[in-house]
C-alpha cells in the first residue's frame, strides 16, 4: 500500500512516515513546510510542497505515487490562536481537509485516516472519557476537529472510503531526538523552556477540584499515537471499501496531575522544578483522561510507554534542538 501523509514533516505526521516505513508500507508526504521540517523524513521518502487548499496540487500527488490511502494531519492546532483567528482555522482545517477529501474521493483513494482530537469533548465531566461521551467542544480549534469528523464520516459514506478519525489525548515524547516536538505550545516544552531560560514553571491554577488541585490529563508517548496509526491503517486496507468508520480514542486511560508532572520532569532533568503557582487559565478543563477500551476492543493496540518514557525521550530531543539547556 502506498499512503499520502499530509504534514507528514510535523511532529506527529514525522513518527507516523517512520513507522509505516519500518512497518513496510510506501509513503509519500505533502505538506507546506509553514511549520513543518523536512529534515524529519528520510531520505528515500518523497516530498510533494503544497497545501492541502490546493485541490489541483493534492490529486497530482495522489497520482504520482499511486496513492492508496491518504493519513491528514496537516492542520493548525493552536488553541488560543484558534480563538483570536477562527477563519484562519476553519480555512485551514476544515477547507483543507474538505479539498483533501474531494481530491481521494475524485481520484479513487478508498482509506483515510483523520488527527482528531481530545478537544473535542470540551469540558467532560466523567472520571474515563468514552467515544460516546456528548461533544462539546470549547474553541475554534476543537469545533474544526469535531466538524471535521462528521465530513470524514459523511464523505466516507457517500463515496465508499474506510475513514478512521482518531482522537489524540496529550501527546508528548519523541521517538528519536530529531523528530522532536519545535514548538513551545504545551507543558512539557514549556517546562524545558523555563528550566533553559532560568525561570520558575508555571503551574495554571491550584484550586481545581483534583486531588492535588491541578489539572490532570491523559499524555501518550507520541510513537504510541504513531502505532496506533500503523494499526488503523491496516484495518482500513483490510476492510471492504465503505464499510468502515472508526472513531477512537488514543490515549492511555491514566491520569496524570500537572505538580505530578513537574516532579517528573525534576526527577528526569535533575533540575529544580519548583512551581510559581499562577492564575488558571481560560478554558481548561480540570480532569481529561481517555477511557482506551474502544481501540484496544477494535484493534487490539496498546500503549507501550509510560510517562518516564515520554519525558525522558522529550528532553533527549529538547537538548538536541537547544543544546544551551544543558549548560542551563
Ligand atoms: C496541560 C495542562 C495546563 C503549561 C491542549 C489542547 C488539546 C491538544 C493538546 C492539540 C493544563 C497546564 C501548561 C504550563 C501549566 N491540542 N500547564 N503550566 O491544554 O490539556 O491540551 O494541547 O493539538 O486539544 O487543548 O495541554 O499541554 O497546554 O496543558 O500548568 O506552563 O498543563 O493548564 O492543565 P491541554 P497543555
Amino acid at each position: 500500500m502506498t499512503w499520502l501523509i499530509t504534514g507528514g514533516a510535523g511532529y506527529i505526521g514525522g513518527h507516523v512516515v517512520r513507522q509505516l516505513l519500518d512497518a513496510g508500507e510506501k509513503v509519500a508526504v505533502l505538506d507546506d513546510l509553514s511549520t513543518g521540517d523536512p529534515s524529519r523524513l528520510p531520505a528515500e521518502v518523497a516530498l510533494v510542497k503544497g497545501s492541502t487548499l490546493d485541490g489541483a496540487a493534492v490529486r497530482a500527488a495522489i497520482r504520482e505515487h499511486g496513492v492508496d490511502g491518504v493519513l491528514h494531519f496537516a492542520a493548525k492546532k493552536q488553541v488560543g490562536e484558534s480563538v483570536e483567528r477562527p477563519f484562519l482555522y476553519y480555512r485551514e482545517n476544515m477547507l483543507g481537509l474538505q479539498t483533501v477529501l474531494e481530491a481521494c474521493a475524485a481520484e479513487g483513494v478508498r482509506r483515510f485516516l483523520f488527527s482528531s482530537s481530545a478537544s473535542v469533548y470540551g469540558m467532560p465531566d466523567v472520571d474515563l472519557v468514552t467515544e460516546r461521551t456528548p461533544c462539546a467542544p470549547m474553541n475554534p480549534y476543537g469545533e474544526t476537529k469535531l466538524a471535521g469528523e462528521w465530513l470524514v464520516r459523511s464523505a466516507g459514506r457517500a463515496h465508499g472510503i474506510n475513514t478512521a478519525s482518531l482522537r489524540y489525548f496529550n501527546v508528548a515524547g519523541a521517538g528519536a531526538p530529531e523528530l522532536a516536538d519545535t514548538g513551545v505550545f504545551n507543558l512539557v516544552p514549556m517546562v524545558f523552556e523555563c528550566l533553559t531560560t532560568g525561570r520558575a514553571p508555571q503551574v495554571f491554577g491550584a484550586d481545581y477540584p483534583t486531588p492535588d488541585g491541578t489539572c490532570v490529563r491523559d499524555y501518550i508517548h507520541v510513537s504510541d499515537v504513531a502505532s496506533a496509526h500503523v494499526a488503523a491503517a491496516r484495518r482500513l486496507a483490510e476492510g471492504r471499501p465503505g464499510e468502515t468508520a472508526l472513531t477512537l480514542n488514543i490515549g492511555r486511560g491514566e491520569g496524570v496531575s500537572v505538580r505530578e508532572m513537574l516532579a517528573l520532569i525534576g526527577e528526569v532533568t535533575g533540575r529544580d522544578t519548583t512551581p510559581v503557582i499562577a492564575p488558571r487559565r481560560p478554558g481548561d478543563p480540570a480532569r481529561v483522561v481517555a477511557s482506551a477500551e474502544a481501540i484496544r476492543r477494535e484493534l487490539g493496540w496498546r500503549a507501550r510507554y509510560d510517562v518516564t518514557d515520554m519525558v525522558a525521550s522529550a528532553w533527549e530531543g529538547w537538548c538536541h534542538h537547544h543544546p544551551e539547556a544543558l549548560g542551563a
